[in-house]
């Protein structure tokens, strides 16, 4: 017999709740714009506030719940927007803030909310307050940020996460810090005024009705007072940071201002913080996210696993470990803009696709708030960016011996028409470019196919919306072979995840009812089902 799909209705017209009566956040589906590549309203090959804004009833139709907009603010453009030069602004390449204001306005009529990024750990070079601190030594603006008297060596040996040393020169001589790009000196956080500062770019935003933050580098912000050399050499281990960057990263005195951040976001209705903690140890992640500070921090661990059994048992479990143990709901990350696509990451191709797939209904199942990557519902995989191409600097900071990450920031597919449908007709070229043959993966095409994954995608929100077992149960993981189950229990209604990520078929008894298979290659009869490898099904228990 052929795998039974239920029929997925429709998504019922969704309403935001009424404020305050629901933490909205604990198990929200994020979708992670990447504003420079979801669509260009005027043509000049870059995408927009308005082009978002065109879009959003896609986001709506797709059944997710909030957006996080990357960096919208003018920016030095050396790293993506994360360079930026002035918070309370946007980009004119992306519109004004009256822009972004229809962009929330609409979203909200749409049921759907708006996260904004936020960069605290740096500036931009060209922030005029490190264009002061240059100017002058002596400047309150210096004070800001980590300057060190003029020497022939480093004040130590930190390193930048793009590589090369964390100290480059001033033209006078001195030295100062940039934990990343040298165009990102970082911030002095024990100056009051920084923390003055932030607190009025919250405000500013909130007060235009979005409803929260993802907080970049979150873990970072604070360091070693007397700046003593890191312990051990610079290798961050394969889930992140850990002691032997003890100097650089994680200092206790960051968790005050997450606590700062939190009681402004709690004086408005419904709002939230997720922040970017790339710390090798769970626990001290899940510790950002207390009752009092953040509302959520990221977990990489699936981002950073390979297509093994253990490695998604071990990042499930001790997910849902580390963060029950503060009380906050785990935000499940499978791709993002600093990652290799997920269809290239587990293999590419077919194969690739296929456990996209599964993994996709892995993460959707789980209690807590996934966020997907633009593009992931279509099955993009990392493009190939010729070299001349690439912007990237962890691509031109190591001599082109790191990739970098152009290649999963490549412009969406819209249409099957030659500029697939990102720019309007006649337009500049995109600011990166598109792979002729993305018209395979075009919005307009999957959406007419039932065996897409954008299909598959919308199918998954709809039942996870549908059914409390998902999404907001409470699950259990368990591995059998190179089987993993979890089985999520809620509302008096039992739904298994089965994953295959073996190379044989696996047999799963159920007299249950398959809601939603991965592939047309999975098969229910009689009281089991049959799952190839690199496929997955959700299971509705009798
Ligand atoms: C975060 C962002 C990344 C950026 C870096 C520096 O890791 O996700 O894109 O390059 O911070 O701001
Ligand atoms: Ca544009």
């Amino acid at each position: 017999m052929a795998t039974r799909l239920a029929t997925v209705r429709t998504t019922p017209a969704r309403h935001l709740a009424p404020e305050g009566t629901q933490e909205w956040w604990r198990t929200a589906v994020v979708y992670q714009v990447y504003l420079r590549s979801f669509a260009d309203s005027n043509g000049d090959g870059i995408g927009d506030l308005a082009g978002l804004r065109s879009r959003l009833p896609y986001l709506s139709w797709l059944g997710v719940d909030a957006l996080w907009i990357n960096p919208h603010y003018p920016s030095g453009g050396a790293d993506g927007g994360y360079d930026i030069v002035d918070y309370r602004a946007v980009d004119p390449d992306y519109g004004d803030v009256a822009d972004l204001e229809a962009v929330v306005a609409d979203a909200r009529q749409l049921g759907l909310r708006v996260i904004l990024d936020v960069v605290p750990n740096h500036t931009s070079d060209q922030h005029p307050w490190f264009q002061a601190a240059l100017a002058d030594p002596d400047s309150p603006e210096a004070a800001r940020y980590h300057f060190a008297p003029a020497s022939e060596e480093p004040p130590n040996n930190w390193r930048s996460l793009f590589g090369g040393p964390a100290w480059s020169r001033t033209p006078d001589g001195r030295w100062y810090l940039h934990l990343f790009a040298p165009e990102q000196p970082d911030l002095n956080w024990r100056d009051p005024a920084v923390a003055e500062d932030f607190d009025r770019t919250l405000r500013f935003w909130l007060d235009r009705g979005v409803s929260g933050f993802r907080v970049d580098v979150a873990y970072g912000l604070f360091k070693d007072a007397q700046l003593r050399d890191n312990p051990g050499s610079y290798s961050p281990t394969l889930f992140g940071h850990g002691p032997e960057q003890a100097m650089t990263w994680n200092q206790p005195e960051v968790h005050d201002v997450w606590r700062r951040w939190r009681a402004i976001c709690d004086s408005y209705p419904d709002t939230m913080l997720v922040g970017e903690v790339c710390l090798a140890d769970l626990e001290q992640v899940a510790q950002y996210s207390r009752p009092d500070e953040m509302h959520q921090s990221f977990s990489f661990r699936l981002l950073k696993s390979g297509w093994s059994v253990d490695a998604f048992a071990d990042g499930v479990r001790t997910a849902l470990d580390a963060f029950g143990s503060v009380g906050a709901p785990v935000s499940w990350v499978l791709g993002n803009h600093d990652k290799d696509r997920q269809v290239t990451r587990f293999g590419g191709g077919e194969m690739g696709t296929a456990r996209a797939r599964a993994a996709a209904l892995m993460m959707l199942s789980l209690p807590g708030s996934p966020y997907l990557y633009a593009g992931d519902e279509l099955g993009l995989p990392q493009a190939v960016v010729p070299d001349e191409a690439k912007l990237d600097p962890i691509f031109h900071r190591s001599g082109g011996a790191r990739a970098g990450r152009d290649g999963c920031r490549v412009p969406m597919p819209w249409n099957a028409s030659a500029g697939v449908g990102f720019s309007p007709d006649g337009a500049a070229d995109p600011w990166l470019p598109i792979p002729a043959e993305w018209d395979q993966f075009a919005v307009s095409r999957q959406t007419r196919d039932g065996g897409s994954m954008l299909t598959l995608y919308r199918r998954a929100l709809a039942l996870r919306a549908a059914h409390s077992a998902l999404g907001s149960g409470d699950a259990t993981v368990s591995t059998r072979g190179d089987v993993l189950t979890v089985r999520c229990v809620g509302d008096g209604e039992t739904v298994r995840c089965v994953l295959n990520m073996g190379s044989g078929t696996a047999l799963v008894r159920s007299t249950g009812t398959v809601l939603l298979a991965s592939s047309t290659r999975v098969r229910h009869s009689g009281r089991s089902v049959a799952l190839p490898p690199n496929t997955a099904v959700w299971l509705a228990e009798d």
